[in-house]
Parts: structure tokens; sequence; C-alpha cells
């Protein structure tokens, strides 16, 4: 895929659903008793495996364009699945769902891609052995293909050494199932969906700090859940907006959940020009329209309890920082290193070719900016965000710039680049 420079970007635009949001209602509703009716699903290829594994274990979902029906069955309604089941390239997937496998009474498995089959695992092994089930990896190497063997789970208070919201889910559903109630604790407060969507169907969870707090055996029941649009699918048409010359960009019904607008706040003192228009609640979580135009950009600091609740959007803020006045300093940022690619090398690698002055640390990146970017073969290593941030890069530096692996955006936003050209003028 061949990314032109354009001269600049004008319209109104609504991005796809929330990922993880949407995980999260197919997953909570085949859970829960009766209906759950899903508006604004993303249907990406993430999302859409976490419908197959609930299939595979007899729930009946049907999906019509971004409306989604779940027939769930109950805190114990699932069936033993037949085959492994393939969480593709999500790790909310797998971690998400072994949770819930954990406290099953059936053994299963649980594989994915092989970008998938090289992320850490063993953050969620360890809280579910302490728990009481039998998790192992099958290659003794800490990552999937997973065997798990539920069943009589104990509360636990597990304190992680990594804020993580895929982590934290994972604790919080096996504590569905145990026999007291199961708290987690973690250094900094990542995304709280989990938290908001499961008190929704009418669990009993408290949230005091960074430390959540579930009750066990809750009964369930079906509910209606209105999916935001995706803020770290957002967050590629703002850095857009802002660093294409002459443009103004209106992008409707985002997700402004504080766990997630770590780049609302950092753009603000970047110098960026975001409004906030209609804010309003869509089902639990606050959504935004955002009004967008150009600005000339500046450094601020990225570290510390911002970097989760902005981690996604970190290899977009490496694009916008190599295009700022002054050197940016990203820290406390290794959870980079495990997520869909190595982020912090691809980064560094990819931004280089272009001509930014960038370099990785153990936990972030520094990036002197205002250095001319030049077009460059990229090669996204199949991560949607490396893609969709060097689409953005594309869009304004000097010359062609050729994405490797461009279709890697169906991962979360399939079509991201018909809605981006669809700005340009
Ligand atoms: C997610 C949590 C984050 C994030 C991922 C989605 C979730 O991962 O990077 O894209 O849906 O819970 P970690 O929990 O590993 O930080």
């Amino acid at each position: 895929m061949v990314i032109k420079k354009v001269s600049r970007l004008k319209g109104e635009i609504t991005v796809p659903g929330d990922k993880s949001v949407s995980h999260r209602a197919v997953m909570f509703g085949s859970i829960a008793r009766g209906t759950t009716e899903i508006t604004g699903f993303l249907k990406g290829a993430d999302c859409l495996s976490t419908i197959d594994c609930f299939r595979q274990m007899g729930i009946d979902i049907s999906v019509q364009g971004d409306q989604v029906q779940v027939h769930g069955k109950g805190l114990r309604g699932l069936k033993k699945p037949s085959q492994i089941l393939d969480a593709g390239n999500s790790g909310t997937t797998v971690r998400l769902l072994s949770g819930i496998l954990a406290g099953q009474d059936f053994t299963s498995e649980i594989t994915g891609d092989a970008s998938i089959q090289k992320r850490p695992m063993q953050r969620i092994i360890t809280p579910l052995e302490q728990m009481g089930a039998s998790v192992s990896s099958q290659k003794d190497n800490g990552c999937v293909p997973l065997t798990i063997q539920g069943g009589n789970l104990h509360g636990i208070h597990y304190i992680s050494k990594v804020a993580s919201a895929q982590v934290k889910s994972c604790v919080l559903l096996a504590g569905l199932y145990a026999d007291t109630p199961t708290s987690f604790t973690e250094p900094s407060l990542s995304r709280n969906h989990s938290e908001l969507m499961l008190r929704h169907f009418g669990a009993q969870v408290a949230s005091h700090g960074t430390t959540a707090t579930i009750l066990p055996d809750p009964c369930l029941e079906g509910r209606k859940i209105i999916v935001p649009g995706d803020i770290s699918s957002a967050a590629y048409f703002i850095g857009a907006g802002l660093l294409t010359p002459n443009s103004e960009i209106l992008i409707k019904n985002v997700g402004i959940n504080p766990t997630r607008d770590g780049i609302l706040r950092v753009l603000k003192k970047m110098g960026g020009d975001v409004t906030l228009l209609n804010s309003r609640l869509a089902g639990e979580e606050p959504v935004a329209d955002l009004l967008v135009r150009s600005s000339e950009l500046h450094v601020a600091s990225i570290e510390g309890d911002l970097i989760p609740t902005l981690i996604d959007e970190i290899p977009l803020i490496a694009v916008l920082a190599a295009y700022a006045k002054g050197t940016t300093v990203i820290r406390n940022a290794e959870e980079l290193k495990v997520k869909e690619s190595n982020r912090i090398d691809v980064m560094v690698d990819n931004l280089s070719r272009m001509g930014a002055k960038i370099s990785g640390t153990k936990d972030g990146m520094i990036i002197e900016g205002g250095h001319p970017l030049h077009g460059a073969q990229i090669d996204t290593h199949l991560d949607h965000r490396i893609a969709m941030s060097f689409a953005v890069a594309g869009l304004i530096c000097e010359g062609e710039l050729t994405l490797q692996g461009a279709e890697c955006v169906n991962i979360s936003y399939p079509d991201f680049y018909q809605d981006l050209y669809g700005l340009s003028e």
C-alpha cells in the first residue's frame, strides 16, 4: 500500500466501535442469562475471534452489521469446546477468556496466531494458579497454547507488577467463580471497562484507587450494550488532522472514558487544537464529538500514571513527536515491548528509515522533533497500530511511503484507509 501526501483533510467521520468494549460485551453477555443486545459492535478480526470462541462453547450469537445478539446461558452454561479455541491475534481474547475458562468444570485449550504465541501469559497463569486453577503453557514458555483445567477457585488479593486491564479483567472474571471475594491491585489504574460493564450486568464490583474487588456468584442478566467509538481508532484521525495543514475534522461519538483519554490530555499539553463537543453518556461510557484543527505541536512529558491511559496510542504519539518542536521523552512504557509487536523497536526502526532522530530506551523512546521526514518502506510487523500510525505519517511526509502488511488494520479498523482518504481534498 502506497500512502501519498495530501494537501488538507476536511469533513466528518464516525470511527468503529471500541475494541475493548466490544470483546467484553460478547464475553459478559455469554455468561449472563438471557439476551444481550449490542449496538456499535466492532466487526474487526479480534472481536470476531471472541465470537468464534463463545460459539464453540455453545453460545448462539448473531451478527448483523454492527448489531450483535448474544443468547447467554449464565455463569455455568458454557459447554466444553470440542476443539482448541483460537484467539487469532487477540491478547484480550486469550487473557479475559482464560479467566472465564478457569472457572469452568471442564478442561479447555486456547491458542492463537504467530504473534500471540510470543506474548507473555505468565502474568495470567500466576494469579489463576493461586486461585486454584491448573494452567499450563504447552511449550513451557509462558505463552499459548495453554491448557486450562478449571474449577473450585478461591478468592485472592492479587498485587500485580504491571498495570494491565487484561490481567485485571482475567482475575476479576475468575473471581466470579471463586468461593470468596477477589481483589486486584495494580501500580496505576488501567482501563476500567470490565468493572463498569460487569456492574451493568449485575455483578458487585467495588473500585478504590487502583484496587478492584468482585463478589462471587452473582446473577448476571442479559443487557443492552452501547459500544462507543474507539478512541484508539479516533487517535489516528486526531493525529492526521493536527499535522495536515489547513485541516478540520469532526470525529463523532468517541469514547472518552478517563482511563482511556490520555491521548487527549497529552495533546492539550502539546498545543493540539482538539475541542470536545456534546459530551454525554452512551450506556455506561462517556462519549463526545471531537473537533480537530491543524496545530503547531510542541513537546510534553509522557510517563507515569498517564501511560496505561494511552498505551495503544504511543506509536502515533511517536509520529506526532517527530513533528513537534523539542525533544520528547517517553518513559515507563516497557509494556510496549510485549504488544502485537515490540513497539519500541518497530517505531525506532521505521521512524529512523523516514529520517527522524529517535532512539529506544529500556522503557520508552527519545524523539528529537522538527527534522523533516521523507517516505520510506515501512515494515508494519503485521501490527495494526504501527500500520495506522505510519499511514498518518505518510500523509504529510515528502515522497511516497510504502506500508508492507498494510492489511493488518483489519484487526481493529477494516475500513481505515477508505475513511482516511475519504477526508482528503
Ligand atoms: C486491552 C488492554 C491493554 C491494551 C489492549 C486492550 C483490553 O492491554 O493494550 O489493546 O481490552 O483490556 P494490557 O492489559 O496488556 O495493557
